[in-house]
This record gives structure tokens, C-alpha cells and sequence, in this order.
């Protein structure tokens, strides 16, 4: 799977969170303003920028960017470690998110984060595998990570619906203290706020044959990026630190755009930390 941010849209994303226009970040890398635009938009330039001058002005570090530039990926995961973890993968158009399904292996009990677009792989998991879905964790609310909740819920009225909207029902809201059960999986959550101010990130523990710890980050951290930051950027790398860097390194982190990575892989090549 590419990434979803080639090494032009880190810039770009950092760019815009610092309040820089074309111009004067295109005087810093050494490039003119149609040369940073190509850069942007292709992740690449016949010339290459001045990542050190670039990562300095951008809070960018300029060893990880270059890494990047070079092509980068993390480290294909092997998910047969999670048995009980599957990764759907769902397109509208151009764009595609991730949605992921855990489950017991003895109770057959299951819960869903996010939906995607398309509800048929997830539901035909479902039923192949024999299960009772009884959650749905919501990352955030934007569009493309709910769009086939009512497809999913039509079909599975009995699950508990989760997310950190405070627009939600009460009884749907999700406490910080709170601790669910699923088998004997353990599912609990942090606020990711930044990407989106209901932004969740999910932590889900206790694995069969001591499986590393998993952590389902919606857009708040994409592999060698994060996602787009409407306000406060400082404070969304702030929180990203606090709550998914500071988890342990082995931690399989679920990304809702482009390929799985681990807090170990994040925290040497992500060039926003
Ligand atoms: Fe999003």
C-alpha cells in the first residue's frame, strides 16, 4: 500500500500549519515557487531542496524528510501475529480509508472501528468468521470513516455505537476512565483531538500469545505523516506525543489512511517528530 503522504505533502501540510506561503518557503529550500508547488504536488523536483534549511523553518526534521524523500516505507507488518485482526481497505473515487475489525477467538464477540466507505467486506467477515458484532468505536466523524455506518448498524442493531463527539448521546459518549471488555481483549481509549476535535485513538490489549499492543489512530498519525490540521497544529503534535508516541515502541499502530506502522517506526522516521 503507498503511503498516503508522499514527502511533498509533508511539506505542504507543514507549510500551511506554520502560516508560510510558496514564495517564501521556496526562498528558504533554494527553489523557486513553481519548483516547491511540483515538489508538493509529485513529491518530487529536479532539483532537491534544502531539507536542513527547509525542516528548520517548517519544524521539520530534516534527516527524516530526506529519508522520505528517498523513498521510505515502514516495515512491511506481519498481521498474522493478530490473528483475530483484519484490515478492510474501502475506495469511493480516488480516495480510500481504512476500517478494522478485532474480535475474541473464544467468544466470538466483535467490534468494528470505523466503517469506510463500503459495509459488504466487513459484514461478510462477519458472517464467515461467525461473529457478534458488539461494538462500533468511530475514530472521528468526518465522512469517509462513517460512510456506511447505517449499512453496518442495519444489519447489526445490537451494537453499542462509540465515539468522541460531544454531540453524541450521552450514553453513546465514551468516558476516559472507561474499560470495555471484549472477550478477553481490553479495549480503551485516549483523545486525539487535532485532525478532528472529536479525534479518538483506541488502544486494544491483552492478545493472545502476548501479540503486541494495538492502537487505532483514525487520521490523527498517518505513517511518515499526520493528518491535516484545521487549527492549533503545535497542540495536535502536542497531543499526538502525549498520547500515541508515548505508548510502547512495539505498539501495531492502525492508521486511517495508507499502511499499518508501529510507534518504534514513527518516532525514527516521521519527520513531524
Ligand atoms: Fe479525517
Amino acid at each position: 500500500m503507498d503511503l498516503e503522504d508522499h514527502v511533498g505533502d509533508v511539506l505542504m501540510k507543514a507549510r500551511v500549519q506554520a502560516g508560510y506561503g510558496l514564495d517564501a518557503v521556496a526562498a528558504v529550500a533554494g527553489l523557486s515557487a513553481a519548483e516547491l508547488a511540483e515538489l508538493e504536488r509529485t513529491g518530487r523536483t529536479a532539483r532537491p531542496p534544502n531539507y536542513g534549511s527547509l525542516g528548520r523553518l517548517l519544524d521539520l526534521v530534516p534527516e527524516k524528510l530526506e529519508t522520505l524523500a528517498r523513498g521510505w516505507r515502514p516495515a512491511p507488518v506481519d498481521l498474522s501475529r493478530w490473528r483475530e485482526l483484519r484490515m478492510f481497505t474501502t475506495r469511493a473515487g480516488d480516495f480510500s480509508v481504512n476500517s478494522y475489525l478485532i474480535w475474541d477467538e473464544v467468544t466470538r464477540e466483535a467490534a468494528l472501528f470505523d466503517t469506510g466507505f463500503d459495509a459488504a467486506p466487513v459484514l461478510e467477515t462477519i458472517e464467515t468468521e461467525r461473529l457478534q458484532l458488539q461494538h462500533v468505536f468511530l475514530t472521528h466523524g468526518h465522512s469517509d470513516h462513517v460512510a456506511a455506518l447505517e449499512a453496518v448498524c442495519g444489519r447489526h442493531a445490537r451494537a453499542r455505537l462509540h465515539s468522541g463527539s460531544r454531540s453524541a448521546p450521552l450514553h453513546q459518549r465514551l468516558r476516559p476512565d472507561e474499560f470495555i471488555p471484549l472477550g478477553n481483549l481490553r479495549i480503551s481509549y485516549r483523545e486525539t483531538p487535532g485532525h478532528a476535535e472529536d479525534g479518538v485513538t483506541y488502544l486494544i490489549g491483552n492478545w493472545p500469545e502476548d501479540a503486541p499492543p494495538v492502537a487505532v489512530v483514525g487520521d490523527a498519525l498517518f505513517a511518515g505523516s499526520m493528518g491535516r490540521v484545521p487549527g492549533d497544529a503545535a497542540s495536535a503534535r502536542e497531543v499526538i506525543r502525549r498520547q500515541i508516541l508515548s505508548l510502547p515502541p512495539e505498539t501495531l499502530l492502525c492508521p486511517g489512511h495508507g499502511p499499518l506502522t508501529t510507534v518504534a517506526e514513527e518516532r525514527a522516521h516521521n519527520p513531524f517528530f
